[in-house]
């Protein structure tokens, strides 16, 4: 039997804009997980799938021809040149909240690509891993960029430009993010969707948005590698009034944000698709724990304080 995780993820810089080619940063959250275990079927089965988090079993066979997890195990047994389908069961359990904005659907493919290489004794490059992973994002996301992808297969900060080779970001002083979910789950192809119809229908607008998030991203780059975290906090503030102008924000997310700022953070803004899932905030120390407090008072489902470094 093989066993293997992958971590949620947290954009801090840049979503959507990253879609359009502008650089975006993000960070693994390892208090969260998804895991796969792969361990000997019954004879002459196939491939049984089971992910008892959300009450689904199936025969490979049987899946849907577009389901995630089909796609991810085929293709994966391919390019571990497993020629005839193993009689195999693959579970794959999350404590990664689902459709909030940490990758959840992400982590359960890299640990099922983890899994299988692992089971079947073939190791596999985390480019290949991202790369297999990336298949899938297509079909939960629509028009990815590759970011959480990359985030979760390399479990490191990284400054990522679309379809460029990925930097991974020295973080020269660490820093605290609160991170807090509004409970509205919102499917990440819907707000990228929007996002797509909205930039055909304005495209000047929206580039020249894009582009001022962009060099948000930079300048945030230049105070992480300089050991100025505290310089993030009215970067984050900036990029979330940026993304409140491409309409993906929403009144759960700007509650959190208020409560956030309210209670001392230095800055926040949604993270990941928006129009629900998560906000992330910029804690010192010495606020976090009233932060997580007001969060949670404020309606947030549940705080994570994690330490990016
Ligand atoms: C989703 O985590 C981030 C988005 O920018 C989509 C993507 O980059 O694929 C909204």
């Amino acid at each position: 039997m093989s066993t293997a995780y992958a971590p949620g993820k947290s954009i801090l810089f840049g979503e959507h804009a990253v879609v359009y080619g502008r650089p975006a940063i993000a960070a693994p959250v390892q208090q969260v997980r998804a895991e796969a275990t792969v361990q000997p079927g019954k004879a002459g089965a196939g491939v049984f799938l089971s992910a008892p988090d959300v009450n689904w079993d199936c025969y490979l066979a049987n899946a849907p021809k577009e389901h995630p997890l089909r796609v991810i195990v085929t293709n994966t047994l391919s390019r571990l040149q497993i020629a005839s389908e193993p009689d195999i069961v693959v579970r794959v359990s999350s404590t990664i909240p689902m459709a909030c904005g940490l990758g959840s659907g992400t982590a359960v493919s890299v640990s099922i690509v983890r899994g299988l290489a692992v089971y079947f004794g073939i190791p596999l490059s985390n480019e290949a891993v991202s790369e297999l992973t990336f298949e899938v994002e297509k079909i939960y996301h629509g028009t990815p960029s590759g970011i959480d992808n990359t985030v979760i297969t390399y479990e490191k900060p990284v400054y990522f430009v679309k379809s460029k080779t990925l930097e991974t970001l020295a973080v020269r002083k660490p820093f605290r993010l609160a991170i807090a979910d509004t409970g509205v789950c919102s499917p990440t192809w819907v707000a990228v969707g929007d996002v797509r119809r909205s930039w055909e229908r304005a495209p000047h607008r929206y580039d020249s948005l894009f582009d001022e998030i962009g060099n948000i991203s930079r300048l945030a780059r230049q105070a992480i590698e300089s050991g100025n975290p505290d310089e993030l906090g009215p970067l984050m503030n900036e990029n979330q009034r940026l993304l409140r102008a491409i309409d993906v924000s929403s009144p759960e997310l700007e509650t959190l944000i208020e409560a956030a700022l309210r209670a001392g953070a230095m800055g926040a803004k949604l993270s990941g698709a928006g129009r629900g899932g998560n906000i992330i905030a910029l804690v010192s120390e010495s606020v976090a724990w009233q932060v997580e407090k007001v969060l949670r008072e404020g309606g947030a489902h549940n705080v994570i304080v994690t330490e990016i470094t």
